[in-house]
């Protein structure tokens, strides 16, 4: 285990097992459509990566990149566009892939725009759920799983930009925010 986590909440097999059963889900829910995964850079990179390989059903690619952390670990319900999709999304159907789903405001902003946009359906998939925390209401159709409210990283989940390359998810110890 990394010297800088403190406790291994979610394996790399428990993580595999999971995105290939929403992979399986999702499969049989889009069975005879294709389905557009959009992602939200940088955390979800890893996640859509696996996901993308466990759906059988046609898929396409496209990137988001939004701000709204910093480098600190508080939300700070700023959202800033950092990088739009390539392509247009009307008429699509559409999964937007998140990595953790915390206050909730970075997709209420992100889901408003691009329900502007006229897609022909839109779902959130994300991979983790930090339970009660929700500041503002989001349906999420698709959740990996649900963690309780501490700061982790791995799996494509960082503090300042490191840990993002861990094959399992962990709680960071408190003193590895100090460094
Ligand atoms: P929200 O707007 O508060 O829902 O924040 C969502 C974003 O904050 C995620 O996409 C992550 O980039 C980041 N974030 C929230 N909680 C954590 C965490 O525990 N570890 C790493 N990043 C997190
Ligand atoms: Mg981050």
């Amino acid at each position: 285990m990394h010297p800088d986590i403190q406790e291994i909440i979610l394996s790399e097999e428990q993580v595999r097992a999971r995105v290939a059963e929403i992979g399986a889900q999702i499969s049989r829910d889009y069975e005879g459509r294709s389905v557009l995964l959009v992602a939200v850079l940088r955390g979800a990179a890893l996640f859509i990566a696996d996901l993308a390989r466990a759906i059988t059903v046609p898929v396409e690619l496209d990137f988001m990149a939004v701000s709204s952390y910093g480098s600190s670990t508080k939300s700070s319900g700023v959202v800033r566009i950092l990088k739009d999709l390539d392509e247009t999304i009307e008429d699509r159907d559409v999964l937007v892939i998140e990595d953790i789903l915390d206050t909730g405001l970075t997709l209420k902003y992100l889901l408003k725009n691009l329900a502007s946009r006229k897609p022909a359906s839109l779902e959130v998939v994300t991979l983790l759920n930090k339970e009660g925390k929700q500041r503002v209401p989001i349906s999420c159709k698709y959740i990996g799983f649900a963690i309780p409210d501490e700061f982790v990283v791995g799996y494509g989940l960082d503090f300042s930009e490191k840990y993002r390359n861990l094959p399992y998810i962990g709680i960071l110890k408190p003193a590895a925010y100090l460094d």
